[in-house]
């Protein structure tokens, strides 16, 4: 008999990657010239998702898209990742659109038409959330369905971790049924009490104190913070323990998609049942090798390559 693989459902984002290769970003009226534009799977959700499946999870995205040309390039990598579509929703709007100029020094601008991103509602999520061992969230869909995922979830024993990417103000409610928060530096800033202040050059210490005023008491809101850093790796934070984590020094050719990756093999590890310190270190691995690859979905790799790093 084999053991069934861990099950992680992800609610969250679908979207088509619009991709243009441009000089320069271009200022507020100003038309800059690129190259074909290239069409890649991308959304949060549906990134983590992928990131999860090859991190050996078994995965659920529950998530709507439209019917129309971009659908198809848009699930294209779920379905290549093995993750299961059967909660996918066919909203009365476009597939989510992410249009990307990435200009010649790496750096890009993005403007996404969420479309039927916003049209997943409470209706739609599974009755029996509670099948879950993990809910892998992010904040790319409307507040209101991703408060009630996690409230459901929350009260069915499944673990809650939350990917509160985009920034967005703290949401008291989504984060009392939140068990992992997951935020890079800038996100920290955005859910930190306005009161709260981190240092501009903020250290690892500077960051641990401020991801642990996030912390709360057992079911009340997060018992585990982590907060990414990039190339500075990440910093954990629980009631008992801080782990800094440095990132791994890797020749980085595209850090799209390094924190999709991050979080969806991290949900896909610890709902293996891995210790926190193991499944960060096997998240940061993953992460700098997506890094090494060019793309998002297409640059996540198999648990193998991670672990063959890590070794
Ligand atoms: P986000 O893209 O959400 O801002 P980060 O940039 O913090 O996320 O990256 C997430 C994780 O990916 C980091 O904690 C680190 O483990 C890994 N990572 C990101 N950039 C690099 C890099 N240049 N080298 C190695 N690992 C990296
Ligand atoms: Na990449």
């Amino acid at each position: 008999m084999t053991a069934s693989p861990p099950q992680v459902l992800v609610i969250g984002s679908v979207n088509a990657d619009l991709t243009v290769q441009a000089p320069r970003i271009p200022r507020p009226g100003e038309t800059v010239l690129g190259d074909h534009a290239q069409v890649s799977p991308g959304g949060k959700g549906a990134n983590q998702a992928v990131a999860a499946a090859q991190a050996g999870a078994h995965v659920t995205l529950i998530a709507a898209v439209g019917d129309d040309p971009f659908r198809a390039p848009a699930l294209e990598g779920l379905q290549a990742a093995g993750v299961h579509l059967n909660g996918l929703t066919t909203a009365p709007a476009p597939t989510g659109l992410a249009l990307i100029t990435v200009a010649g020094d790496g750096e890009n601008a993005i403007t996404v038409a969420s479309g039927a991103n916003l049209h997943l509602a409470a209706t739609h999520l599974p009755a029996d959330l509670g099948a879950a061992h993990t809910l892998l969230l992010q904040q790319e869909l409307t507040p209101e369905v991703t408060r009630e995922a996690a409230r459901r979830a929350h009260a069915a024993g499944v673990r809650v971790l939350l990917n509160a990417a985009p920034a967005r103000g703290a949401d008291p409610d989504l984060l009392a049924h939140t068990h992992h928060l997951i935020v890079n530096e800038h996100e920290l800033a955005a859910v930190l009490p306005a009161t709260a202040h981190l240092p501009r050059q903020a250290g690892s210490a500077d960051i641990a104190a401020a991801a642990r005023s996030l912390l709360a008491p057992a079911g009340q809101g997060p018992d585990t913070v982590t907060v990414t850093l990039g190339a500075h790796g990440s910093v954990t934070v629980t009631a008992a323990h801080t782990h800094i984590q440095p990132a791994l020094n890797v020749t980085v050719v595209d850090t799209t998609g390094a924190g999709d990756t991050y979080c969806g093999t991290l949900a896909a590890r610890l709902a293996h049942g891995e210790g926190l310190e193991r499944a960060l270190a096997v998240a940061g691995a993953a992460a700098a090798l997506a890094c090494t690859r060019p793309g998002a979905q297409a640059a996540m790799p198999p648990l193998a390559d991670t672990l063959a790093l890590l070794d």
